[in-house]
């Protein structure tokens, strides 16, 4: 058992407090020049702190937040005047966490598949992290579904590493962020989703039983049950949200301490809307609490907003706010599509 079990099932259980989830603002700095590329913005190191400083300033987020996931370069940076942006969390109630993977990669053997590095010096850089002020972690692993794939070598090779970051995490004291993606792209149906995603589910939590990781120690980052984004007929918002619970109940251990869903490309809307209605539908059969760890679905249109002015800061912040709101209701089933037109007025003032 981890010297830090009792810390980290408080960490856990705060991070899926009720009305509140986690904000992944964690893209590497690839991922988030190529978001800012699209949007005319510099891609300079001045410019990535600058947004991050108008995420963790925005006011009141902490109502809505339990915690937001940082990159290395994030935690090390402070605002214009100096103060740390892990100080400023922590002072808003938003507990810091960490990526702690160093990306996928080409699985050699498996032509189109995918593996995620970062395990050699982990033990070491975990440490480091949690001097810092780090409470969680994640570790994004990509299955994708595409004609003959994902192989079982693919799914093995990543539930494995999975498996071996989150041990290493709970010995170090942060609680682990499993978060095995199963990718939105192609045309494939909801049932070939519900599969893939089944099979996943059954292989990572097999290798994290087999590692000795503590499932109430831990959160499960799981991508949707949901149609791919090209496939001729999409599923409704009610069967995304049957099916996603149907897969979890049959593949996720009650005693996991919460559920937190990557967004994945799905629009902000939706994503609200899937999240709420697993929380009106099975709120009260569900084994764990069901919130949301989103990125883009928070983030998208403040970033949109913001196109690296200065002025635009308060009015991204309000869009930044508001969804953030949103989702905090959908964490309690209280979302309604009415909730979307709140923001206007708010705009304009
Ligand atoms: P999205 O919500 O944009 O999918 O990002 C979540 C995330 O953290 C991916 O690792």
């Amino acid at each position: 058992m981890s010297a830090y079990a009792a810390e980290l099932k408080t960490t856990a259980k705060a991070m899926v407090a009720e009305g509140k989830g986690i904000l992944a603002m964690d893209e590497s700095n690839g991922t988030c020049h190529k978001r800012f590329a699209k949007l005319g913005i510099p891609q300079t190191e001045e410019m990535r702190r600058a947004y991050r400083e108008l995420i963790v300033t925005t006011p009141n987020l902490g109502e809505y937040l339990s915690g937001a996931i940082l990159y290395d370069e994030t935690i090390r940076q402070s605002k214009k005047d100096g103060t740390p942006f892990i100080k400023i969390m922590s002072d808003a109630g938003i507990i810091p966490g960490i990526k702690l993977d160093a990306g996928a990669k080409d699985l050699a053997g498996f032509p189109g598949e995918k593996v995620t590095e970062g395990l050699d010096n982990l033990r070491d850089r975990i440490a480091d992290y949690y001097q810092m002020g780090a409470r969680f972690a994640k570790w994004r692993a990509v299955i994708t579904i595409g004609d003959g794939i994902p192989t079982r070598g693919c799914i093995e090779a990543n539930a494995h590493a999975l498996a071996r970051y989150a041990a290493l995490c709970q010995e170090g004291g942060l609680v682990p962020i499993v978060e095995p993606e199963v990718l939105i792209d192609g045309d494939h149906t909801i049932e070939r989703c519900y599969e893939v995603t089944e099979e996943t589910l059954h292989t990572v939590f097999n290798q994290l039983y087999t590692q000795r990781v503590a499932f109430d120690q831990m959160i499960l980052k799981p991508s949707m049950v949901i149609s791919g984004q090209d496939c001729p007929k999409l599923a409704s918002v009610d069967e995304v949200a049957e099916a996603t619970v149907r897969c979890l109940m049959n593949s996720v251990p009650a005693s996991v301490a919460g559920v937190a869903f990557l967004s994945g490309g799905q629009t902000f809307e939706q994503a609200s809307a899937h999240l709420n209605a697993m929380n009106v539908k099975f709120g009260g059969i569900i084994p764990w609490p069901l919130t949301f760890s989103y990125a883009r679905a928070i983030q998208q249109p403040a970033l949109d907003a913001w196109k690296g002015e200065e002025a635009n800061v308060p009015t991204a912040q309000k869009l930044l706010y508001h969804r953030a709101k949103c989702n905090g209701a959908a964490r309690s089933g209280k979302y309604s599509p009415e909730m979307e037109k709140e923001i206007e007025p708010a705009l304009a003032s």
